[in-house]
């Protein structure tokens, strides 16, 4: 989802447009059927913005949108996590796993994390109470657990649905899942714009209890070869259009 989130100042205002000002920090989404966010001005809908604290710097703020949202949407509108249950994050290192890990923690879960040996460290460092690597780990030795938070599919939701315990929940981002608990239920869902959730994200970044992992920040000019090679390190892609704000 290339140029669908940003972070940055309001610079004019549609006709009507109630709730922001010009000059105000802003971070959200873009239109699903219009991205362009990869530009140095973008026209969004007041209703996909929030409030930008000033103390949050814009580079981090644009790696929140999209993971954010769909973590705090995933634990808890889809699969409502409660305090004291255990949660299978899978990708715990990444973009969305790892707000799903430390949102999950927070709240008193306990939380499996998953990924590649290499992404032990920062799932562990983030909340995880354990990791299972994928690669060297039978994930079907972490027992049942009450949601299962998928964002790699395949194989993997497969093996994963059978670990979630009666009345438990999957969740999965990434496609209509090809399998579900036997006795729970499994949800596929695409993130929704939420300023309020974003605003209260914010607050939580802006008091040191969420960090989004920052990767590569790189020009606008090299938005092409920053996609192209993946980033080339943990964490979201930034491009900055500008500078200052
Ligand atoms: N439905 C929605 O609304 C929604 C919203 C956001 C994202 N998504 C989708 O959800 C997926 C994840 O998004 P993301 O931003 O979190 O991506 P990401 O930053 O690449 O995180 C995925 C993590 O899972 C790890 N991983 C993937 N396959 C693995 C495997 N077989 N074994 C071990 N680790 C594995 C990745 O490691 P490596 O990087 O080393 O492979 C990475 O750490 C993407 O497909 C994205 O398009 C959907």
């Amino acid at each position: 989802m290339l140029g669908h989130e940003l972070s940055g100042v309001v610079t004019d205002l549609g006709y009507g447009t109630s709730g922001l000002t010009v000059g105000q920090r802003v971070f959200g989404l873009a239109d699903w059927t219009r991205d362009g966010s990869l530009a140095e001005y973008t026209a969004v809908e007041a209703r996909n913005l929030a409030p930008l604290p000033a103390d949050i710097d814009h580079t981090v703020a644009a790696a929140l949108p999209i993971s954010a949202l769909t973590a705090w949407q995933g634990l808890f509108d889809h699969a409502r996590l409660k305090k004291g249950q255990t949660v299978l994050i899978h990708g715990g290192a990444g973009g969305v796993g790892s707000i799903a890990v430390q949102l999950a923690h927070e709240l008193g879960a306990r939380v499996i994390g998953t990924g590649r040996a290499t992404d032990r460290d920062t799932a562990l460092g983030l909340g995880a109470d354990t990791f299972v690597d994928l690669q060297a780990d039978r994930l079907e030795d972490v027992g049942e657990v009450d949601v299962v938070f998928d964002v790699i599919g395949g194989q993997i939701l497969e093996r994963s649905a059978r670990l979630v315990r009666a009345g438990g929940t999957l969740v999965t981002i990434v496609g209509p899942p090809n399998a579900r608990p036997a006795d729970g239920s499994s949800v596929f869902f695409v993130v929704e714009p939420d300023r309020l959730r974003l605003a209260d994200l914010a607050e939580r970044v802006r008091s040191g209890r969420l960090n989004p992992i920052v990767g590569a920040v790189r020009p606008l000019a090299e938005a092409p070869s920053a996609f192209a090679s993946g980033g080339g390190m943990r964490g979201k892609t930034i491009i900055r259009v500008a500078e200052g704000g």
